[in-house]
């Protein structure tokens, strides 16, 4: 980290930008409107997502003086691993809207910093695909939980079988949220085919998929022109149909897969009891994301799970919820030492991500930022923004009087 300092200190100029809202300008002059929209984006009048900012701001760290901070260790222990730094890479849908790279990108940077990869459900890149170029770098599995069982079933089979560390279970968005910006450009990535490819490349979904195009008729005469969301649906399936791609345009597959996944995406129905489902399919640790309300994370305890992880999402759910790190002193309060407690939602820092540690996050995750990242430099990009914060909490514990993470707690922090 502090190589990295000392890199900028003697004029090597960052692959990005190091200020987090020159970042953010930066990206936003290089993404289109669309993908602008749709990873800057929150729900409805944008709220929460300022809310989650303020959150920060309403707190101060009070560094200490005349402590040996020479050695520092930054690492922490999360189910049964040990990680080099408290910092993980939020499960982001739809990557090839930011880069073509994707999630393989992510991937690369995740492997170079040895930092787990949240593979999401939305994922433009099949999961084996990307444990393959994860390497031997730390994985978790994000599930959106299917109104298909066998769907889930077999995502969570090949979530084991890739090697993952923990299952995240995201619950704040079995529907998508108000997303006004997405509204006005009348954008919908799933209905466009995109981020689909974690369902077009599973078995239990393809079955599901083909058993609906047998009920239409193929195309008679000329291939007929497809729509564009056909097209993107047909390339992210195309590589399990291998010889059919050319049959595949005068089928109705792809528009099948887009309906298909439409009709299953998420289970609204879903309720506490259910998780005893999950806990039977898998040993894998369970990790709930989206928690808020201190009696959820009551319930979660009872319900026997292995983490949480309060978010809102980053604001895209739920417009006028509570800021995130708002959220977290309650939960903390009810969880005590008894599971880890993981936090994201507006970090965009070092010094925030210290200020959720104190405030009883064992880790955090971050997403908008590296997605910027990504968006400016690919994976070279991604992995720069994740070292700055990385090498901004260093710095910060060192100049706190703090040498490990462990030491970070509710002392260090006053109101604003
Ligand atoms: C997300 N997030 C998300 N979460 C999840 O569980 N599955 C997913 O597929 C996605 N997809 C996704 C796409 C985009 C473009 C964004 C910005 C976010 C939410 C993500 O995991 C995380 O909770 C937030 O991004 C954290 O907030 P910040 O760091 O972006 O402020």
């Amino acid at each position: 980290q502090s190589r990295l300092y000392r890199a900028g200190v003697f004029g090597r100029r960052p692959v990005v930008p190091v200020e987090p809202d020159a970042l953010e300008a930066a990206a936003r002059a290089r993404m289109s409107d669309v993908a602008w929209a749709y990873v800057a984006g929150g729900a409805g009048r944008q709220r929460t997502v300022q809310a989650n900012r303020d959150a920060f701001d309403r707190h101060r760290i009070v560094p200490r003086m005349l402590v040996d901070v020479e050695h520092r260790d930054t690492s922490v222990e999360l189910f049964g691993r040990r990680l080099p730094a408290p910092l993980l890479f939020a499960p982001v849908g739809v990557l090839e809207l930011a880069h073509q790279d994707a999630d393989h990108a992510i991937a690369r940077a995740a492997r170079a910093l040895d930092l787990p990869m949240v593979i999401s459900s939305q994922a433009s890149v099949p999961m084996e695909d990307v444990a393959a170029t994860l390497g031997d770098a730390p994985r978790w599995f994000q599930l959106y939980w299917s109104k298909d069982d066998d769907v889930v079933d077999s995502f969570v089979a090949r979530a084991e079988k890739i090697g993952c560390d923990a299952l995240v279970v995201t619950l704040d968005t079995h529907v998508l949220g108000w997303r006004t910006h997405d509204l006005d450009l009348a954008y919908l990535p799933f209905a466009r085919g995109e981020g689909i490819a974690q369902y077009t490349s599973d078995p239990a979904f393809r079955r599901l998929v083909e058993a609906r195009a047998a009920t239409r008729a193929p195309a008679d005469g000329p291939t007929p022109r497809p729509t564009p969301s056909a097209v993107r649906a047909l390339h992210s399936m195309a590589r399990h149909y291998p010889g059919r791609t050319r049959d595949n345009l005068r089928s109705p597959l792809p528009r099948a897969a887009v309906e298909t996944f439409l009709e299953v995406f998420s289970r609204s129905s879903l309720t506490w009891s259910d998780l005893a489902r999950l806990r039977e399919r898998t040993t894998l640790p369970i990790v709930l994301k989206g928690i808020q309300h201190p009696g959820d994370a009551t319930l979660a305890l009872e319900h026997g799970v292995d983490g949480i992880v309060v978010s809102n999402h980053g604001g895209r759910q739920v417009d006028g919820a509570i800021g995130a790190l708002d959220a977290l002193p309650a939960v903390v309060e009810v969880v005590g030492d008894r599971i880890p407690v993981l936090f994201d939602s507006g970090i965009r820092s070092g010094a925030d991500v210290v200020t959720a540690l104190a405030l009883g996050a064992r880790a955090v995750l971050l997403g908008r930022p590296w997605v910027y990242g990504l968006a400016l430099a690919g994976a070279e990009g991604a992995r720069a923004v994740m070292q700055h914060v990385w090498a901004e909490l260093d710095l910060t514990m060192a100049l706190s009087g703090v040498r490990s993470v462990e030491e970070i707690g509710a002392d260090l922090l006053a109101p604003a």
